[in-house]
């Protein structure tokens, strides 16, 4: 038998004052139309000053244990996917392992922007298959608002803040995660970036990104990277049950889909709802898949995602 890390439960949280598209465009020159025909998002949330990525991402660990039934003191290893963390340092891993009452465990940040989640999932894959840790959670979690340029209307309308977990436990069987696939191409560092970090500027910064050619990249990158890990899997896109996307443009969703040779209704959307979380999306997406009921046990799952770096990644399970 072969032993794999299968999700156990996953969980999400999210700020509480939803922002709609009709309340940006009272502070930035846009309309609920062009951001609706551009992107597909409707709303966003925004965290408060009592809402940090460290909060966000504890509550959302917390309903992951709940539905996977597991006390955190269980949890052996917390692998947690941000590019805003709530301090330089120390990590935000271990912030949320402090609220969560685990005094010894392994904690710490993974940085890929937009496709943490998949390289935190990745990560930990590798420590629970090698006997590092027998029980994880893997959490992506997100304010983008407080390294957005809220002038600019190209990029401050696109991003939301949230956070999504899963609890992965070893176990030897057929479900699990089958295959995933890592990448990077630091070429593309200026396409997609903060301008500003602790040893250059000494200042957070803000987002920058070159839309039109970011979304380009993605369109190919994700159906590329889509096709290695299904083959890695020995799988066809026909025994695909769902595509959980990172949620940055319904327009990439669909570019994708249909590159893919995939049907629509296979793709969990809600970038509609939640905007881009950057590491949170693919979590966030999942777990909202899993409660109404679409994601089932036993099911074909890909999980994908591309952001800056670049990077981008992808991962089959059975779930
Ligand atoms: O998470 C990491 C991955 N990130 C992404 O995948 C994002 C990828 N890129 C995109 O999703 C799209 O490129 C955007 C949504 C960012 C932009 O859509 P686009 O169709 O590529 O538009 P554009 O940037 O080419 O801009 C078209 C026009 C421009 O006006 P002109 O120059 O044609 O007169 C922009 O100034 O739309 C204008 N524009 C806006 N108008 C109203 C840009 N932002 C806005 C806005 N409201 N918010």
């Amino acid at each position: 038998m072969t032993l794999r890390s299968v999700i156990l439960g996953s969980g999400s949280a999210l700020p509480k004052r939803r922002v709609d598209n009709a309340e940006l465009a009272e502070r930035v020159d846009t309309t609920d139309e062009w951001i609706v025909e551009r992107t597909g998002i409707r709303s966003r949330y925004i965290a408060d000053d009592s809402e940090t990525t460290g909060t966000l991402a504890t509550d959302a660990a917390r309903a992951a244990l709940a539905m996977a039934g597991i006390e955190a003191t269980d949890i052996g290893l917390i692998v947690l996917a941000t590019a805003t963390p709530d301090q330089t340092f120390p990590s935000t891993a271990t912030k949320v392992q402090a609220a969560l009452g685990i005094n010894d465990c392994i904690a710490f940040d993974v940085h890929a922007v937009c496709t943490g989640f998949l390289y935190a999932l990745t990560v930990a894959d590798s420590m629970i298959r090698s006997g590092s840790a027998t029980t994880a959670l893997v959490i992506g979690s997100e304010t983008f608002s407080r390294i957005l340029d809220w002038e600019d209307r190209g990029t401050c309308v696109l991003f939301g803040d949230g956070a999504g977990a899963i609890v992965l436990g070893a176990e030897e069987g057929e479900r699990g995660i089958l295959a995933s696939k890592l990448h990077a191409d630091g070429r593309h560092n200026d396409l997609l970036f903060v301008d500003g970090g602790p040893s250059t500027t000494g200042t957070v910064g803000k987002l920058r990104m070159k839309g039109r050619e970011v979304f380009r990249h993605a369109v190919v990158n994700l159906a590329e990277v889509m096709g290695e890990v299904l083959a890695l899997a020995g799988l066809a896109t026909a025994d695909v049950d769902w595509v959980v996307p990172h949620q940055a443009n319904a327009r990439i969703l669909d570019a994708t889909a249909r590159k893919l040779g995939l049907a629509p209704e296979k793709v969990v959307v809600t970038v509609d709802r939640h905007a881009n979380t950057s590491a949170a999306s693919v979590p966030l997406a999942f777990d909202t898949a899993v409660r109404d009921g679409r994601i089932k046990r036993g099911q074909i799952v890909v999980l994908e995602a591309m952001g800056g770096g670049f990077t981008w990644g992808g991962a089959v399970l059975r779930y």
